[in-house]
């Protein structure tokens, strides 16, 4: 299969876009909203075929499959189990965009009142509700930025759900970009609006397993 040339444009388009990322619109990424799961090669049945052959990914609640990756930007496919959760987490400082391929999954995202503070184990962070929301294929990206939306929930519906995940620049520890989990606390100040998070490790029942990739990679 030869890599579409609007994949590819979904890329630069990305890329050029980050410099006013704050005012781009959703129109601009409409050639992200035109992938769907042929173009990766990647349907539900092939996904459950992959789940099931490795043994020892079997139990885990989700997987991923890196497509590509440079100092700019990564691209990759998450899937999550059906009824199966990743749970609270964050993107330091970056720029993120999630497109479902197949199936739906609900996304619930908060800011950080503190801004980008480096999360420390132990201290709550303190979050404000940005938005829950359904998503499809056909729903448009959803699109989270370093001080908006950057924590978020990705629960599964009744199926197993497979979306494309482009976060800009990508997690990277070395420059203090490393993947931050999170705990819902039950405190005395929150309310429907604002809740406290407390930073953590990743947690003992969440992993996610590579998966082989099997559709068209940028040359
Ligand atoms: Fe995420």
């Amino acid at each position: 299969m030869q890599f579409r040339p609007n994949y590819v444009y979904a890329y630069v388009a990305f890329f050029l876009g980050l410099k006013q990322f704050r005012t781009l619109s959703l129109s601009r990424l409409s050639q992200i909203n035109t992938l769907t799961s042929e173009d990766f090669n990647l349907s539900p049945s092939v996904a459950r075929k992959q789940w099931n052959y490795r043994p020892y990914v079997v139990d885990s609640p989700s997987s991923c499959m890196e497509i590509y990756q440079c100092p700019e930007f990564s691209i990759g496919i998450f899937l999550i189990k059906p009824h199966k959760h990743m749970p609270f987490h964050d993107h330091p400082g970056m720029y993120g965009v999630m497109k479902v391929l197949f199936s739906s999954m609900t996304v619930t995202s908060y800011s950080k009142l503190e801004g980008q503070a480096t999360p420390t184990q132990g201290i709550p962070v303190r979050c404000r509700f940005l938005s829950q929301l359904s998503l499809d294929s056909k729903s448009e990206p959803c699109v989270l930025y370093p001080e908006q939306g950057n924590i978020h929930q990705i629960q599964a519906g009744e199926e197993a759900v497979a979306f494309i995940d482009i976060l800009a620049p990508p997690y990277n520890p070395k420059e203090g970009r490393d993947c931050n989990y999170y705990e819902k606390m039950e405190t005395k100040e929150d309310d429907k609006q604002n809740i406290s998070l407390m930073p953590g490790p990743n947690p003992s029942w969440f992993s996610c397993v590579p998966l082989s990739y099997n559709g068209p990679c940028p040359s």
